[in-house]
């Protein structure tokens, strides 16, 4: 009887095993497959062999066979990870940079982190101005009651601000009418109430936010936009007052070249009211296309608390006096920053974005 082609198997296999734990590289080990389990290795020469059996011995030596091969591939396949895991490990311990305390041990794809919006960095900037000559700053709701966008304002029901071509109506079903803000100018009547519940005048306050009006966009309006209120009320307060805040802001805000004016002008809930006016940033005064050749650009409104007002929220106009003024926080951007259209500022392309970074 001619011995067994498997008589060596058992020996052959644990060979096998040995060189695959000998094995040092995954480079060493791609190299020895071929020899190990592929065509060129005692494995496949063994199956080979198996052809001159009887097919009862072929079929047990294949199972005998197969389960050698099953054992031998396993092995290659744990040795392989336990190098490849190895090597990851080196190269990391390579490309560590020892900087003192501080370890650096991967690099990190740099991840662009973004930036506050150019609106919201001209808020704090303007923020910043105010607190600094000694102003709070306080917020308001941007969806508000007739009573405080418009009444308590004493902005009588005929007035155009009110018509349904310029507020956003919203309708809850309820019997007071609720407006999106127009202005910032509502807050001013929360501020007053609050102080008088609390009995904590005077009030030096600003107050940033969002409003909301049924323009079109174009280069110059949002229908979307910000704005920021100033009120003061105190004791002895004058249009002098008034006045020197303007001022002070422009300067502070634009550069000492940039003047203030104030020009007559009506507000319901000031008297006397003023515009407020800056020279024109884009020509510095001299006259240009955005400034109408006037060398002035509008900011905002302001003026003197009406009694109205007073009368609304509960306070002796006798004792008390004050100022209040209102301006765009986007037309601010737009000036300070010489934005020529509006809509750049919420159209989100981030090349325009990145440059007031
Ligand atoms: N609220 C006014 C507007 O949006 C601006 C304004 C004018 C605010 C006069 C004031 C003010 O506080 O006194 O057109």
């Amino acid at each position: 009887m001619t011995p067994s082609p498997l008589a060596e198997l058992d020996s052959q296999k644990a060979a096998l095993l040995r060189s695959i734990a000998a094995l040092s590289t995954l480079d060493a080990l791609r190299e020895s497959e071929p020899t190990i389990t592929g065509k060129r290795s005692i494995l496949s020469s063994l199956q080979k062999s198996l052809g001159s059996l009887e097919p009862e011995a072929r079929r047990d030596a294949g199972a005998q066979l197969q389960e050698a091969r099953r054992e031998v591939e396993d092995a290659l396949l744990r040795r392989r990870e336990e190098l490849a895991h190895a090597q990851r490990a080196e190269s990391l311990g390579a490309d560590r940079l020892d900087l003192g305390d501080v370890v650096v041990s991967a690099v990190r794809v740099p991840v662009s982190m973004g930036h506050p919006n150019l609106v919201a960095s001209t808020q704090r900037e303007l923020e910043d101005v105010f607190v600094g000559m000694g102003f709070t700053v306080a917020d308001g709701p941007e969806v508000e009651s007739d009573w405080y966008n418009f009444e308590a304002l004493n902005i009588p029901p005929a007035h155009p601000a009110r018509g349904l071509w310029d507020t956003f109506y919203v309708d809850l079903g309820e019997p007071e009418t609720v407006v999106l803000r127009t202005h910032t100018s509502p807050t001013q009547i929360h501020l007053m109430e609050t102080a008088v519940a609390n009995n904590s005048l005077p009030i030096h306050s600003v107050m940033p936010g969002r409003c909301h009006r049924r323009d079109t966009p174009d280069s110059s309006h949002l229908p979307t936009f910000h704005q920021i209120e100033g009120l003061v009320v105190d004791r002895g307060i004058t249009f002098a007052d008034l006045a020197g805040v303007i001022e002070t802001f422009t300067k502070s805000y634009f550069g000492a070249d940039i003047a203030a004016r104030l020009r007559p002008g009506y507000f319901p809930f000031t008297e006397p009211s003023a515009e407020f006016e800056i020279t024109c940033t884009i020509c510095r005064g001299e006259g240009c296309r955005t400034c109408s050749q006037t060398g002035w650009l509008e900011l905002g409104g302001s003026g003197m608390l009406d009694p109205a007002v007073f009368d609304a929220v509960g306070i002796d106009g006798n004792e008390w006096s004050g100022f209040a003024f209102g301006f765009g926080i986007d037309r601010c951007a737009q000036m300070r920053y010489q934005v020529g259209d509006m809509r750049a500022l919420i159209e989100n392309d981030t090349r325009f974005l990145r440059q007031f970074s």
